[in-house]
């Protein structure tokens, strides 16, 4: 009774509040995935732009399958999280090698995809093919625990597979994929995080939290995360109108990003401290000399607070940059070429600052 009081009142919320969103007009799967994977740890808001320019570059998955994985990221610049990018890179191709360029029509397949992970397997499977499979995400979660007074931490994996089996429950057979959207978005507008507009909800009356005033605590999430400071030493070195780039590698943020010789500390230190490290037999030279030492940029990231400072050197010619360096990756561009290299939102930011 109370179930089906809650699943009517979201869904005729829904039709009566529901923003109108590209991906709410198709059941094409390609374009319910971008979204998806676009939506993931990020605002619709912030995400629209995107996915109009993904759409507009890339139709459709073989299109993105052929697209270099630098013009993908590049094209995701300032979205953060670019794991993301990269998988939907990886994902794109997968289709196109492994499923004959056709996404897999069921929750089960579509979890077999690179970055496709339980929430957007859902997602997929009720929008685009009407399979009746719950979404769950922190949306849903709240939405959920607080409407029933659910006080199992969502922090702990265990506890999404109670909150999935409600969801199976509630989910109607006929319109899975209203459900779905109407319960998200009924968390995202109306059972916000935090002040949520109970006074003008139409559950409130059947609501555990608005009954028992208890919105600020549900849901329960007791994992707090750890964020770890970390200190980069970046080396902007300049040769007439280049400078030295270089390519992210694996096992870091910011994979295949570019960004500047990088000297990673507990703490920031003087260059001159650097006894040992490569750049030193750069600077030891004559002509060379530390021009300018920046501000410092803060850059945030979930698990991580990045505080970074720019060391300008002008250098004359290139062969002051010696092989060692240049074999671990480090090439010249030029302003026009940087431009269009993927970089992370820090670097940017730098560059956009700074007047060569
Ligand atoms: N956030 C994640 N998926 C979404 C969707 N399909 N619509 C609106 N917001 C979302």
């Amino acid at each position: 009774m109370e179930s089906i009081f809650f699943v009517n009142g979201v869904m005729n919320w829904y039709k009566d509040h529901k923003r109108d969103l590209p991906w709410r007009h198709t059941n094409n799967p390609y374009k319910i995935w971008l979204s998806e994977i676009i939506l993931q740890q990020t605002r619709v808001k912030q995400g629209l732009p995107y996915y109009q320019r993904f759409i507009e570059k890339f139709p459709n998955v073989q299109s993105l399958a052929q697209a270099e994985e630098e013009e993908v990221l590049r094209l995701w610049q300032g979205l953060g999280y670019y794991s993301r990018a990269r998988n939907l890179h990886a994902c794109a191709q997968m289709i196109t090698k492994e499923y004959e360029g056709t996404f897999p029509t069921n929750y089960e397949e579509l979890l077999k995809l690179k970055g496709v992970g339980k929430y957007t397997a859902a997602a997929i499977a009720s929008f685009a093919f009407k399979q009746d499979v719950p979404v769950v995400d922190g949306n849903v979660f709240r939405l959920l625990s607080r409407y029933f007074g659910i006080t199992e931490d969502i922090a702990i994996p265990k506890s999404f597979k109670s909150f999935f089996e409600l969801g199976q429950k509630l989910i109607p057979k006929k319109e899975p994929d209203i459900y779905n959207q109407a319960v998200m978005e009924f968390g995202a507008i109306q059972c916000t995080p935090k002040n949520p507009d109970c006074k003008n909800c139409n559950l409130a009356d059947s609501c555990f939290a608005n009954s028992n005033q208890r919105q600020e605590e549900l849901p329960v999430k007791t994992k707090k995360v750890k964020v770890r400071d970390r200190y980069f030493h970046y080396f902007v070195i300049k040769l007439k109108d280049q400078l030295i780039m270089k390519k992210r590698g694996r096992n870091d943020i910011w994979q295949g990003l570019y960004d500047f010789f990088l000297i990673e500390e507990n703490s920031f230190q003087s260059p001159d401290q650097w006894e040992n490290k490569n750049i030193l037999s750069l600077l030891a030279q004559p002509e060379v000399e530390l021009q300018n030492e920046s501000k410092i940029y803060k850059h945030l990231l979930t698990h991580q607070r990045i505080y970074a400072k720019f060391f300008e050197i002008e250098i004359k010619d290139q062969f002051v940059i010696n092989k060692q360096l240049k074999s671990s990756g480090l090439d010249f561009f030029n302003f026009n070429e940087i431009k269009n290299l993927p970089k992370s939102i820090l670097i940017s930011n730098y560059l956009d600052e700074k007047v060569f």
